[in-house]
């Protein structure tokens, strides 16, 4: 994973910082810079591979600079090649920085900065912050540090320094770790203690939103308390030509589940890199029972977690509503860990159930979708979806990227656990594959549309599906209540004949998840049962099953895919159908009655 090291004081910097990413390099990296600035002329050396390459560019000691940064890098955006190893510079070879962490935004601003002239020379969300700190540059680096900043919307922890104000680094972070190095007469920063440990005394831990402004005689800290500019939400707040954020998220999937993919699947070893896990790696180890922790849309991601997690990693998990989990008693020891899913990072019931965890001393980790959020900060240690902002209230590509982030840990838990290193290639090689798939499935949006015509006038609606596909059926269900305030019920397909079976006619018709997996058969029974009594019903299935179609009223289909993943693409169709019910019955799609995005109250 990616290391920072800078350093400014009387040494020469060069030996200083190549110690500190050797000292890094022990999370993994595939590639690693330094930039030095010898009289006023910037000395930037990157290699790809092992540190040894870039050291064998440096003849160490050659170099007099007192102050300087260097990195070691783990690609997430953009290919393991020079032009993205970091330092990255401006146009004009004025800043430098390197960066940890993911820039969420990065591509609407890389945008508007190349229609402004800036011209890029990486793939990588990174530069875009050295373009824009050159454009708010007038001679005072925090203060474009500072303006910058407030347009970049996701994790960084960074090292900026600048040919045209020198003897100087600028540091900031916002939840990505930083440490400033207080040594004598010098100062170090660092995103990992062990980097700096020879050279300083003392230590100053970054907080969130604090720039420091690093010299070699003192050190001052700026707290960044403004809010965002306006502009920065009104760029993200575009619907990119979409008639509402509904749909724009819906069809933004293949993007928001694959951009967080890179750098996280190591297929030839069948491993899963969760950075934001890597500090409570080991004590997962000791885990021996999961309570997953969410409310509505993410608590039915935590129901296919469920699945995942007991039959891959072998580890017993239950899932509880937040309001349910805080009030009543529960058997918990230390071996137990809680893991709270939730996109916004605010909902109330969550976070309470969390800190009433955390007073009972048990591990608490995160999948969150929105950076710094409370229940990022609340948990010991977690994933971030990177799934980008989600600004329409019904929950599409948060609830697809959080079923892909379960997986990734299914996968991380039960290769720590016994899990074949085949079974983990296959895992990780069919993760890899679902953005492609994700495309594929929305394919289906025109017939989707077209079936929405046909049944938007039914007022009542069953959902049924198995195993992993049975919170799907709830969430199929719980997407056309909120959007076209239709009634809708999900439930376990075996579970009709006990019962709701009894509602069911030509006027009550049944969407049943029933792809080709380990209970279709099971499925098709429960859909003859259905037929029996003259109910209408729309499958779910698999490209290539041909049979269902003679059974069934309408068929959708998805592509073929592991079972555990199945889910993944599912759901689609379901966010679609209800996105299209709702347009036509002439409901508010991105802002529908009596809800709200973040629900902070109990
Ligand atoms: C439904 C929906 C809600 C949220 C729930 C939890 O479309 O969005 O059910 O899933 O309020 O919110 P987060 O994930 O922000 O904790």
């Amino acid at each position: 994973m990616c290391g920072i090291v800078g350093y400014i004081g009387k040494k020469k910097a060069v030996p200083i910082l190549m110690d500190g990413l050797r000292k890094e390099s022990y999370r993994g990296y595939d590639s690693s810079g330094i930039v030095v600035f010898e009289q006023g002329k910037p000395i930037c050396l990157k290699a790809v591979g092992k540190l040894e390459n870039l050291e064998n560019r440096i003849q160490t000691n050659k170099y007099g600079s007192g102050f300087g940064i260097g990195h070691v890098r783990w690609a997430t955006h953009g290919g393991v090649t020079e032009a993205n190893a970091h330092p990255h510079c401006d146009c004009k070879e004025n800043i430098f920085l390197v960066h940890n962490g993911i820039i969420e935004n990065y591509r609407q601003l890389r945008e508007k900065l190349v229609r402004e002239g800036h011209k890029f020379s990486s793939d990588t969300d990174t530069e875009v912050i050295a373009h824009l700190i050159e454009k708010y540059f007038q001679g005072k680096l925090e203060e474009a540090v500072r303006k910058a900043l407030r347009q970049v919307k996701g994790a960084y922890a960074l090292a900026v320094i600048a040919r045209d104000d020198p003897e100087k680094i600028i540091a900031a972070r916002f939840s990505s770790p930083l440490i400033i190095g207080v040594g004598q007469n010098e100062y170090l920063v660092a995103s990992d203690p062990n980097a700096i440990a020879p050279y300083a005394q003392k230590v100053i831990a970054l907080e969130d939103n604090e720039i420091a402004i690093i010299t070699p005689k003192d050190i001052s800290i700026l707290k960044e308390r403004e809010p965002q500019d306006l502009e920065i939400e009104a760029e993200e707040s575009e619907k990119g030509g979409y008639p509402h954020f509904m749909l724009k998220e819906i069809m933004e999937q293949p993007e928001s589940i694959g951009s967080p993919l890179k750098g996280r699947l190591i297929i030839a070893q069948g491993l899963a890199k969760l950075g934001g896990l890597e500090t409570v790696k080991e004590k997962l180890k000791n885990v021996k029972r999961l309570n997953i922790i969410a409310c509505g849309t993410a608590r039915h991601a935590g129901l296919v977690g469920e699945y995942m997690l007991e039959e891959y990693a072998g580890i017993p998990t239950e899932v509880e509503a937040g309001s349910e989990f805080r009030y009543r008693k529960q058997i918990l020891d230390k071996n137990t860990a809680i893991l709270a899913v939730s996109q916004s990072g605010e909902t109330a019931d969550t976070l309470g159930a969390i800190k009433e965890a955390k007073q009972k001393g048990m591990m608490c980790i995160g999948i969150v979708n929105a950076v710094g959020s409370t229940i990022s900060r609340e948990t010991d240690a977690g994933v971030y979806n990177h799934a980008g902002p989600e600004i329409g209230v019904a929950s599409t590509k948060a609830f697809t990227s959080q079923l892909t982030v379960l997986a990734l840990l299914t996968l991380l838990l039960g290769r720590q656990r016994g899990m074949s290193l085949v079974m983990g290639q296959r895992i990780a090689k069919e993760i890899s594959r679902i953005p492609e798939l994700v495309k594929k499935t929305l394919e289906s949006e025109a017939q989707i549309k077209e079936l929405a015509e046909k049944y938007k006038d039914f007022n009542n609606f069953a959902y049924i599906g198995r195993k992993y596909n049975l919170p799907i059926a709830l969430e199929g269900a719980l997407k056309l209540k909120e959007i076209s305030y239709l009634h809708a019920e999900g439930m376990p397909a075996g579970e009709m004949k006990h019962g709701q079976i009894a509602l069911i006619d030509e006027n009550f018709p049944t969407v049943a998840i029933c792809p080709s997996d380990s209970v279709y058969e099971k499925m098709v029974s429960n859909v003859e049962e259905i037929k029996a009594r003259k109910g209408p019903v729309i499958a779910i299935a698999t490209q290539g099953n041909e049979d269902i179609k003679k059974l069934v009223d309408d068929v959708i289909y998805i592509p073929k895919t592991l079972e555990m993943l199945t889910p993944i693409l599912s759901v689609i169709p379901l966010q679609l159908f209800a996105y299209y019910v709702g347009l036509l019955r002439g409901c508010d799609i991105d802002k529908p009655r009596n809800l709200a995005k973040s629900v902070t109250v109990e």
